[in-house]
């Protein structure tokens, strides 16, 4: 890694131009009944990745889908599968949606016993890989592993469920994220996506972008709406107005 001397550091810019930002529809919030047609229809309506919530009634008072959903819906669609694993233990997954067809693999770091060896583990898969945070667990968990991560995911709600209200702390939180990621990219180290999710919608996407987030799950906000399009052209249009602001 090329480490920039510390006298030059001061002359760095705060902040750079954010990276472009990805739309990611949580399935959670799809017709079940429809699922091939609703993440086809959703890619063609501009979603960037699709969202698959991996919930166990253990880690999450929830149950939902597997690997075997994810292998029936990837021929269905060619963007990135960003599988979301609220499950614990952790490890045994990570090879079997892999198989699946899944692109990325996050996880919430207390879920797993040995976090550097699941971040090797998604990565030796060929997927990208990332950690998870929940409302209230600290960013510590990132110390010793900015150069093993590809994805932050922040929680902005409690994970669980779909259509529960953003927690405005997050705003913070990505700030911060924001702050290391940017240090860590200026210091030589390899691109790091911050992405947010829970209660994103059309009305607070503009203050969550421009507080660092570029990466952006929405489930109920897309999913809720009849048309697809309109909704994620709206999400994009906030984005941009963001952008705009702080250009
Ligand atoms: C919550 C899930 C989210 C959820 C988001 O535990 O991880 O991905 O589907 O749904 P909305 O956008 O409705 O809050
Ligand atoms: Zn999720």
């Amino acid at each position: 890694m090329a480490l920039i001397p510390t006298c030059c550091l001061h002359i760095m810019p705060e902040t750079s131009a954010l990276p472009t930002a990805r739309i990611a529809p949580s399935i959670l919030s799809a017709d079940f009944a429809r699922l091939g047609e609703e993440v086809r229809n959703v890619v063609a309506a501009g979603a960037d990745w699709i969202h698959f919530d991996v919930m166990d009634n253990h880690y999450v008072p929830n149950l939902t889908i597997g690997p075997m959903v994810c292998e029936a819906i990837r021929p269905h669609v060619s963007v990135p599968i960003d599988v979301h694993l609220m499950v614990e233990p952790v490890d045994a997954l990570i090879p079997m949606f892999a198989r699946a067809g899944a692109n990325v693999i996050t996880f919430h770091p207390e879920a797993s016993r040995h976090v550097d060896r699941s971040l090797a583990l998604i990565r030796e898969q060929g997927c990208q890989a990332g950690l998870v945070f929940n409302p209230a667990t600290p960013l510590d968990w990132l110390t010793h592993v900015m150069d093993r991560v590809d994805v932050i995911l922040l929680m902005s709600v409690n994970p669980g469920f779909g259509g529960q209200s953003f927690i405005p702390g997050t705003l913070n939180k990505l700030r911060q994220v924001r702050t290391l990621i940017d240090r860590h990219v200026q210091l030589g180290g390899q691109p790091i996506s911050l992405e947010v999710d829970g209660g994103v919608k059309v009305d607070n996407i503009r203050e969550i972008r421009a507080a660092g987030a570029d990466t952006f799950v929405a489930g109920s906000a897309i999913f809720g709406k009849p048309d697809y399009h309109t909704v994620i052209q709206e999400l994009r249009q906030q984005i941009s107005l963001a952008d705009q602001l702080t250009a």
